[in-house]
């Protein structure tokens, strides 16, 4: 029987730290979730790269069944999602939706601040895109965001190299860059999806007190209300409760580093775009 699963698209592991969370949030749903391991990490890349990337994603995810597509991605969702909602979807398929993971977090990142400094740490397209100071002030005017990219916590979380000194440098080094002290910032936004699976080492060299924020609970609350305020949509996902998944790199690797984030067996199928 086909099914019609929400599909959760990042470019390669990160987009597992959201979907834990919306799987914990609605188990009811089928998923499939599609890594594009093999071109990630999409950070430094063009606008019109990411945006050719992500739309044959979203394409192939569409093909496959999905309604719905969550980009799970910071990066596709600064610079690729407005063109796909705005240009894309109403000529070729105005039945589908995409939704992606910044204006739900903008949305309430102002409730976690007293010092109304934000910190918001991302990858080198998503900060120099600007979109999270400009949906967090639309949303708190009297926050003041100060952003910091970090390109090598995504090559560092592909790589599976959590742990080690050079690792801790790197993370150590972005934080220095972002002069939380100096600066009174009292929360930090992971602002990439991948960042929650550097947390321990991120926690290590933070400032004691500062609230560090993740996006996976987050964007499971915002896609719970949605699906409660779009009928259309919800109506038409299928609720077997199975999850599938995808990448366009090795299945072995992605098996292996997928299970350790995911924290259960992951069984993915390789595929070409
Ligand atoms: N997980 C993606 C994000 O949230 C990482 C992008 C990349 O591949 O650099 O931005």
């Amino acid at each position: 029987m086909a099914t019609h699963p929400i599909g959760i698209f990042d470019s390669g592991y990160g987009g597992l730290t959201v979907f834990k969370a919306i799987n914990e949030r609605l188990p009811q749903y089928d998923y499939i979730y599609l890594g594009d391991n093999s071109r990630a990490p999409y950070g430094n890349r063009s606008f019109e790269t990411v945006y050719e990337y992500t739309l044959q994603s979203v394409k192939w995810l569409f093909d496959k069944g999905c309604p719905l597509v969550i980009l799970a991605c910071n990066t596709a969702s600064a610079k690729a999602l407005r063109n796909i909602q705005q240009e894309y979807l109403p000529r070729h398929a105005p039945e589908k939706r995409v939704l992606g993971v910044i204006r739900p977090t903008a949305e309430i990142i102002g409730n976690f601040s007293k010092t109304r400094n934000v910190g918001v740490l991302g990858t080198n397209g998503t900060i120099s895109s600007r979109s999270y100071e400009i949906e967090i002030n639309h949303f708190f005017p009297d926050v003041t965001v100060f952003q910091q990219a970090c390109p090598m916590w995504v090559p560092i979380v592909e790589s599976g190299d959590l742990h080690s000194d050079g690792t801790e440098y790197y993370v150590k080094k972005y934080l220095d860059e972002l002069q939380i002290e100096a600066r009174s910032i009292d929360t930090v936004l992971l602002g990439c999806t991948h960042y929650p699976l550097l947390v321990d080492t991120i926690l290590k060299f933070l400032p004691p007190g500062v609230k560090v924020v993740t996006q996976g609970d987050i964007v499971a609350a915002s896609l719970e209300d949605y699906l409660v305020r779009h009928p259309e949509i919800d109506g038409v996902l299928t609720t077997g409760g199975e999850s599938k998944y995808f990448t366009t790199d090795g299945s072995n690797d992605f098996d292996r580093h997928a299970s350790m984030y995911r924290g259960m067996a992951v069984v993915s199928e390789h595929v070409v775009l």
